[in-house]
């Protein structure tokens, strides 16, 4: 009697577990579906878009302009490798080759980038397309594209500042680093596994370093932009330039900080990124200013917050890196994957339609409200990093390693 009694318990206990796994399945199922029929709408925009103008360097979808336009930019834009990543995610996803071959056609676009040494944004142009193009296919060619992309990059690495440079040309005065730098050192890692020279994992490590001393303030939030003296390294200044003030905590930089010290963590397994992406997580999750949906205003400082618009793309980015954080941390690993399941379920609320807005999956980011340049409108790599987190859910429920190298 007590037997069966234990029996049903344990039958109802299972049962409901696996109803709540097979919940989590079929979100990303029906996120997918959505994200293949908007896409497949977004490639006949992107079409159109290139039929209108004279101008062949227009390769790759970043936004809706100011006119509701579909803005498609060159392959020098920093935002040029997320649309090829969002096709690799769909083909890492479906397995349909359509999505292959559309993903092989628009990362060629971009390859001539490899060369760039004008843009501390190739980790973000390179390793979302060609590094999830080789991840997914192994094929040599890809690689020689990453290698070269690394090498590109790491001329931007000054050894007195310990620090790549992020604006400006190589060799002018002042010397900038942006804490969306960080997320362009994963590009460094893979080309040192790949070509088996350190040299790209030393300046990965000691960009690391050095904005850990110098971008993040008492209470774990960071500045967006350190200016240093290029020949002391000395800082000169600590600013904003997409935040709302010098002293404020952008939103999406505390995200691009979260990704880029879990992503070190990964790298190099060196405790002090684990530390300090999980003060970072901290300052998110526990922040007074976090709407309850968790999709953040686009600055967690900016006042009268009712009227300020939300930024998706640090929700979507905070997700997909807090799924990974969750798998490192002891003390809070369940409270981050809880979190990240929590923003990926509320980003449903910021899908547009099927067949609207141009094809993009998410509406509300802001790009720079201080520029007044693409406030609350959908933006590319909100797309690329909601379709990592989905992506990266699954493989979490297919007890497969969160991130797949
Ligand atoms: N890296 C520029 C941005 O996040 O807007």
């Amino acid at each position: 009697m007590m037997l069966s009694k234990y029996k049903t318990i344990g039958f109802i206990l299972i049962t409901g577990l696996s109803n709540f796994k097979a919940i989590a399945q079929t979100d990303v199922a029906s996120a997918f579906k959505f994200a293949t029929s908007q896409t497949d709408f977004m490639l006949t925009q992107v079409a159109q878009a290139k039929a209108q103008t004279t101008n062949a360097n227009l390769v790759v979808p970043r936004n809706i302009d100011k006119n509701g336009n579909l803005a498609i930019i060159p392959s020098k834009d920093w935002c040029s490798g997320f649309f090829p990543g969002e096709l690799w995610y769909l083909y890492e996803y479906t397995k349909d080759t359509k999505w292959l071959n559309e993903a092989k056609t628009y990362t060629a676009f971009i390859e001539q980038e490899k060369f760039n040494t004008g843009t501390h944004d190739l980790g973000f142009e390179i390793y979302c397309s060609f590094g999830n193009a080789y991840r997914l296919t192994h094929d040599a060619a890809y690689k020689d594209v990453i290698i070269q992309g690394a090498r590109s990059l790491s001329k931007r690495f000054n050894p007195v500042v310990g620090a790549i440079r992020s604006w400006g040309n190589i060799g002018t005065p002042k010397f900038t680093v942006i804490v969306d730098n960080m997320m362009n050192l994963e590009l460094l890692f893979e080309a040192t596994r790949l070509s088996g020279d350190s040299s790209f994992y030393k300046i990965a490590v000691t960009h690391a370093n050095t904005t850990i001393k110098n971008h993040f303030r008492a209470d774990n939030s960071s500045y967006h932009v350190v200016n240093y003296d290029q020949e002391t390294g000395k800082v000169i200044e600590k600013i904003t330039a997409q935040g709302y003030a010098n002293e404020s905590a952008w939103a999406r930089g505390q995200a691009w900080g979260l990704y880029g010290y879990t992503m070190c963590y990964r790298e190099t397994k060196d405790k002090r990124y684990l530390e300090q992406a999980e003060k970072i997580a901290q300052f998110i999750i526990n922040n007074p200013e976090l709407p309850k949906d968790l999709i953040p205003y686009w600055d967690y400082n900016a006042p009268d917050k009712a009227t300020q618009p939300r930024d998706a793309s640090a929700g979507a980015v905070a997700a997909s890196a807090l799924y990974e954080l969750g798998t490192y941390s002891k003390a809070n690993g369940k409270l981050y994957t809880s979190t990240a399941n929590k923003i990926v379920d509320n980003l449903k609320a910021y899908r547009p339609n099927i067949g609207e807005s141009k094809g993009f999956l998410l509406l509300h980011s802001t790009g720079s409200a201080p520029a007044h340049s693409e406030v609350d409108v959908p933006i590319i790599y909100a797309d690329y990093y909601y379709l990592e987190a989905l992506i990266r859910k699954q493989r979490l429920h297919d007890h497969q390693p969160v991130v797949k190298q």
